[in-house]
């Protein structure tokens, strides 16, 4: 049987889209009753859907018997409506919405559904926390904030996906039952019932599927796809989030970063209306750790690191040449307008950063009407003092922070505090977006606790050309192994490292050294990677890619506090969805089918 609400279905617009229409256009809505008056004989709804929202007007003189319906709806009451487009008068005009001089006048009407009180308001005055938008994540769903960013995100996905295609690129899928990649964080595993005792692992990314794709001759692939990694969370981590995956054959990294530079210019312009500049400024990696304390460094603003080690070796202050002596570097910034900076605030940055970077002090100087000034000045010349101010040129209301330790701890902590004070005193610009490339990344890292050698990347990185050749050794290797570099590459937006990749090894021969460094033997090396040193045997061509973190993208774009705020059903930090509970316990018989018994518990 057709009913009402069918018969006129097809006919239906979006609040959003009558702006613009004739007064007098019959018009059939459906949507959320969000606000509603009484005014006895007239009800004033706003009725809400996807696209925006615009006041029905519900007369008894008109609607009749229905009227009793009107007045039976409550918020989020689901209603379809059949009625006149009509202008506001002058007075009942809303400026606050696009559709606010317009008004439809009901001459039918059905409701749908009814709805329970909402746990929190749907308008802008809502200030109820995380947790309960989460788990009511389908009524967020209709406030603007999270409407908003799901549409922009939809956007994003949509132009990135049409450039790509138009650029020649395939998108392939990659499976999600895996086994493990070495992207550097655990594994989420899966138990197999088929093959008891034996895992899948969940991908961390597709990265050894899209090298076996170039093998395969596919030459450009994309894939926006979720990867999953059991880290800790935090705003910018969560343990399943989305990158564009990409992959090239037959390039090297000037190619990639300039087809990237193309592809991020046209989907900002086409998705947040931005004019971004390209090429992007390219810093290396030593300058980035050595200038900024961070291999993604905001370069919105200065404070730069500088490195006076070779101004103050011959000082009487104990905690530098103690220092110095060490192998250690001493390094200060200055902060513009920071000698407002109080004593006892000084004091709680002292100790966050011994707290959270190992320093072990942080010695300060103002710069005074005289100079720089501060109870450890006694132990400098006025010349050194006159050239560590000239170094760093700081300049009267100016504040100097000093670290002296080994480079590992002073360049992260300065790099830190950097970041902390800038927000004080060199806040960036609302709405100023800076791209840049951090290049020439060092193969290895060593662990300076115990030795041991880690791939800063991911094992697959490509040394710089003729860094690693068939014939070096491991002794040989092992002596430089930290001078070595790479070719990877970041990109990284306002200090927010949204994007990795790199050129692969496509010869066995190197991969394998490069295992062997890492301390992955022969055999651990077949059974874990075997199916791609046997695919790198097969005519590789030479090949490269990069990948992007699409939740960070849309989180600086968007102004999101955490990647949360532009995922649908994001997870909570401790990687629990506040709306369906899980993870949770399962049935007895689901563990013994998979053979799988719990301890410890
Ligand atoms: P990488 O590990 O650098 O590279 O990841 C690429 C980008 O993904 C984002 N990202 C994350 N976003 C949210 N939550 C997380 N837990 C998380 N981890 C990473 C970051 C990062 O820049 N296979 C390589 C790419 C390649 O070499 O082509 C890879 O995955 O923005
Ligand atoms: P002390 O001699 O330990 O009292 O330290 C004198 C000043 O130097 C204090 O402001 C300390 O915070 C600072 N200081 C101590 N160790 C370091 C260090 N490794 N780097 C920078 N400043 C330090």
């Amino acid at each position: 049987m057709e009913t009402w609400f069918k018969k006129h279905y097809a006919e239906r617009v979006f609040a959003g889209e009558l702006v613009g229409k004739n007064p007098g256009t019959e018009v059939f809505l459906c949507g959320w009753a969000f606000r509603f008056r009484d005014q006895g004989g007239v009800i004033f709804i706003d009725l809400r859907d996807r696209s925006g929202m615009i006041q029905i007007v519900a007369r008894k003189e008109i609607i009749g018997d229905k009227f009793s319906l009107a007045e039976a709806v409550r918020s989020e009451y689901v209603l379809a409506i059949r009625g006149k487009l009509q202008n506001r008068d002058a007075e009942a005009i809303n400026p606050k919405i696009p559709t606010g001089t317009l008004e439809v006048i009901i001459d039918d009407m059905e409701i749908l559904n009814t709805s329970k009180t909402p746990p929190f308001q749907l308008d802008e005055f809502d200030e109820s926390g995380e947790d309960i938008r989460l788990k009511y994540r389908y009524l967020e769903f209709r406030k603007e904030d999270l409407k908003n960013r799901i549409f922009t995100r939809h956007n994003f996905l949509h132009s990135i996906r049409n450039y790509l295609h138009g650029e020649g690129f395939l998108e392939i899928e990659t499976p999600i039952l895996n086994k493990s990649t070495p992207e550097g964080a655990r594994d989420f595993l899966v138990p197999s019932r088929l093959n008891p005792g034996s895992f899948y692992a969940l991908p961390q990314s597709p990265q050894i599927f899209k090298q076996i794709l170039m093998v395969g001759g596919m030459e450009r692939y994309f894939q926006i796809v979720k990867c999953f990694r059991d880290e800790d969370l935090r705003a910018d981590r969560q343990p399943e989030f989305t990158q564009l995956d990409m992959e090239f054959s037959y390039v090297d990294q000037e190619d990639i970063l300039r087809e990237i530079e193309k592809l991020i210019s046209h989907s900002f312009q086409e998705t947040f209306g931005l004019k971004v500049q390209i090429p992007f400024p390219r810093i290396s990696y030593k300058e980035a750790i050595e200038s900024y304390g961070s291999d993604k460094p905001d370069l919105r603003f200065g404070m730069k690191l500088h490195d006076l080690s070779d101004l103050v070796g011959d000082c009487n202050f104990q905690v530098f040449t103690g220092a110095l002596k060490n192998k250690g570097v001493v390094k200060a910034i200055c902060v513009p307008g920071g000698s407002v900076i109080s004593r006892k605030e000084i004091e709680e940055l002292t100790n966050w950063l011994n707290k959270d970077y190992r320093s072990k002090g942080l010695a300060y100087m103002k710069h005074g009407a005289d100079g720089l000034e501060s109870t450890i000045t006694k132990f400098f010349t006025p010349e050194t003092l006159k050239k560590i101010s000239e170094r760093l040129a700081s300049k009267e209301g100016d504040m100097v922070f000093f670290g002296a330790d080994l480079p590992h701890i002073v360049n992260p902590s300065l790099g830190a505090l950097r970041l902390r004070l800038s927000q004080r005193f060199e806040t960036p610009p609302q709405d100023s977006y800076h791209f840049s490339w951090v290049v020439a990344f060092p193969m290895f890292e060593k662990d300076p606790a115990n030795g041991e050698i880690y791939a800063i990347h991911h094992p697959f990185t490509a040394p710089e050309d003729g860094v690693i050749s068939q014939e070096s050794t491991r002794e040989e290797l092992i002596q430089k192994v930290e001078n070595l570099n790479s070719k990877a590459y970041d990109l990284v937006l306002n200090g927010n490292e949204i994007g990795g990749g790199s050129i692969r090894i496509h010869e066995k021969q190197i991969q394998e050294k490069v295992f062997e460094l890492l301390g992955i033997g022969k055999e651990e090396a077949e059974e874990k990677f075997g199916f791609l040193l046997e695919a790198l045997q097969y005519g590789a061509p030479p090949h490269g890619g990069i990948a992007f973190g699409i939740d960070r993208i849309l989180m600086l774009m968007t102004g999101g506090k955490s990647i949360r705020d532009v995922i649908a059903f994001p997870k909570t930090q401790k990687g629990v969805c506040m709306m369906s509970d899980c993870p949770t316990p399962v049935e007895n018989s689901q563990l013994e089918d998979l053979k799988i018994r719990t301890v410890g518990l």
